[in-house]
């Protein structure tokens, strides 16, 4: 079993989404091993962010992100990290295959709905700043 790191983004949670989104998750034999719902400040987006820091979106990507209230969430499954990345469909919703949530529900390359992280490394440290004690294999 693998854990990886989502969030359920804010124009996602702001146009009511996050039952949809759950449900998926569910469906996609996804355990749920820990929720929050949190407005993040520009400070924590940014310092979850950090790898994309010198990036031109990196400031319009934490001003939005700290905008509205987010679901974040630790998940388990067997290839969790590659699984929920298929089941997010492409980073832009306009190139997202037909069936993934990016495609359903993405307005913009930004305002995407869902987040996951796209390795052990990045999934491990993702876990750890939402849910301190959450790790990437968990009892
Ligand atoms: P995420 O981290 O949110 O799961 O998305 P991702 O791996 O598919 O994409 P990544 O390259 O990590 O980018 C992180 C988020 O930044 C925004 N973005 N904007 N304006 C742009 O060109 C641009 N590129 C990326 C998106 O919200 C993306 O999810
Ligand atoms: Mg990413």
């Amino acid at each position: 079993m693998e854990r990886t790191f989502a969030m359920i983004k804010p124009d996602a949670v702001e146009r009511g989404l996050a039952g949809k989104i759950l449900s998926r998750i569910e469906g996609e034999g996804f355990r749920v091993v820990a929720m929050r719902l949190v407005k993040m400040t520009k400070a924590q987006a940014e310092g979850f962010y950090a790898v994309h820091c010198e990036r031109p979106f990196f400031g319009p990507l934490t001003a939005y992100m700290s905008s509205g209230r987010t679901i974040v969430l630790a998940l388990e499954r067997e290839s969790a990290i590659k699984h929920w990345r298929d089941v997010m469909g492409a980073t832009d919703p306009a190139k997202a295959a037909p069936g993934t949530l990016r495609k359903e529900f993405g307005e913009s390359i930004e305002r995407n709905a869902t987040h996951g992280s796209d390795a052990p490394g990045t999934a491990a440290f993702e876990l750890g700043y939402w849910f301190p004690g959450v790790s990437l294999h968990g009892a």
